[in-house]
């Protein structure tokens, strides 16, 4: 044994007064080794946080920029809809990007748009002014999202991965929640400026924190800098040994590939993960979670749930299970597996939006409203909370995974893009299904598209848990996947 393999065993044998061998822990091993890992997630993750902000602060905050600018709805839509517009083009400018300049230098990037979108959106003297800047904002939420699950997950160790890449997911209720308390505390004329303004300040952390973490790994090995993706290794808490056995797996996965180009999404080994990427995105949409993030206060006001004060603090509630929740998710991902979270999940959101439309026909018809109201606060709180340990994580977590290196950035902002894309589609149709088929009518098709999702996921998607990206890299083309 060499002496930087004795510092790394756990055990040493040495030996006892008969002569025989015995083992005794190894005190160097046991000291806990010190890892910048932590520190890289809470500030990718920090990205989260402005995310689930930026997104759910409009809902409290539009009424009063509708006085203030004297909006009609259709201006009142456009001022809501910019940030997911920008979103969506943000999420496709970062694919190319992330993989030519890196992951950490676009997150950086990201940190400053927030920090000049917030304040330009805080300052709007008019309305074309607010749609820029909340499109600007968009723009660096599109960048994150599709760049920070990408950052954790190439940093993180196999054993890890799922828990740390859905702290991402975590900071985005948390900054859901936190936008929703803001809201209540701001609510009044003028407060909405503030509540933008705030923004900047998690930015511009986002913006001088991650200047000082380091690149990721597997993107250095792509630019062929091996020393350094070994530093980084051995920074965020891997043994020599590990360094060095991972740095040769990724050696070898990019070595089999040229550089990476939109054409390779198509070629074989990328288009089936590309499929399961895209669909996932659609799934995490299309099953309805963005109807109760953005519409709780109306769908629980229709479920004459008391005063419209009564409505506001039970959305409150709702994302404050949708915080707990996703704790769930941090804790059991790599010792569960994804497979059988979502499909539990799943199960969970399927029963609770039957039962929320259930309750709605019997609200249509006009019925004792008292218990029906607390009903549907209930029904929304269980389906949130099964998306929240299910695909509210999950979905980027295994899009972070199953991607090949080289197009790891082009592919991620396909499905990311899909995921903006439908978020915008469901957000802006919501209203007018409600009148067409109903709220309960609603409800129940948001549950046949979960039965179809859940399906969809059993049938196709891989079970990631413990594999490496590399691992999983290869089981697209072999004949075994
Ligand atoms: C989704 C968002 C959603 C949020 C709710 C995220 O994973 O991408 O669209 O608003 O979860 O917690």
């Amino acid at each position: 044994m060499s002496y930087p393999d004795l510092i790394d065993a756990p055990w040493v044998r040495c030996s006892t007064p008969g002569g025989r061998y015995a083992a005794r822990m190894n005190p160097a091993a046991t000291q806990p080794r010190k890892s910048l890992l932590p520190v890289v997630t809470a500030f990718a993750a920090l990205g989260g946080f402005l995310f689930g902000y930026d997104t759910g602060v409009i809902s409290g905050a539009i009424g009063f920029i509708a006085d203030e600018f004297d909006l009609n709805s259709f201006e009142q839509g456009v001022v809501t809809s910019s940030v997911l517009a920008g979103a969506f083009f943000g999420a496709g400018l970062s694919g190319v990007t992330a993989d030519t300049y890196g992951r950490r230098r676009l997150l950086i990037f990201a940190g400053a748009i927030y920090v000049v979108g917030a304040t330009a959106a805080a300052l709007s003297p008019g309305v074309e002014f607010l749609v820029a800047s909340r499109f600007v904002l968009g723009l660096g939420i599109g960048i994150t999202s599709t760049v920070a699950p990408l950052y954790i997950a190439e940093m993180a160790p196999a054993s890890r991965r799922g828990g740390l890449v859905a702290t991402y997911q975590l900071a985005i209720t948390i900054g859901i929640l936190v936008a929703d308390l803001v809201d209540e505390a701001l609510s009044h004329p003028g407060g909405w400026r503030w509540a933008f303004g705030l923004a900047a300040i998690p930015g511009a952390v986002q913006f001088i924190g991650m200047s000082r973490m380091p690149a990721s790994p597997r993107w250095l090995i792509g630019q062929h800098r091996e020393a350094d993706a070994t530093a980084v290794m051995k920074k965020v808490g891997a043994s020599d040994d590990e360094a060095h056995t991972e740095i040769a797996a990724m050696q070898g996965a990019v070595a089999e590939e040229r550089a990476g180009s939109w054409a390779d999404l198509l070629s074989p080994g990328v288009k089936a993960a590309l499929g399961v990427g895209v669909m996932l995105a659609l799934i995490q949409q299309i099953t309805g979670i963005n109807t109760v993030i953005y519409y709780a206060p109306d769908i629980f006001e229709d479920a004459r749930f008391g005063s419209a004060q009564n409505a506001i603090w039970a959305t409150v509630v709702v994302s404050t299970v949708n915080v707990l929740a996703t704790l769930i998710a941090i804790r059991y991902l790599d010792r569960w597996g994804r497979i059988p979270l979502l499909t539990a999940g799943l199960s969970g959101m399927i029963a609770s939006l039957f039962a929320l439309g259930g309750t709605f026909v019997f609200l249509d018809k006009g019925e004792d409203s008292g218990a029906l109201g607390i009903l549907a606060v209930f029904f929304v709180c269980t389906y949130i909370a099964s998306f929240a340990f299910s695909l509210g994580p999950i979905v980027w977590v295994i899009v972070s995974e199953i991607f090949p290196t080289k197009v790891r950035g082009r592919a991620i902002s396909v499905a990311t893009m899909v995921n903006w894309g439908a978020n915008f589609v469901v957000g802006l149709t919501f209203l007018t299904l409600v009148d067409e088929v109903h709220t309960w009518g609603t409800f129940w098709l948001f549950g046949l598209l979960s039965v179809g999702s859940l399906w969809y996921i059993r049938a196709r998607v891989p079970e990631t848990k413990g594999r490496t990206l590399e691992e999983i890299e290869a089981s697209w083309t072999s004949p075994s996947s």
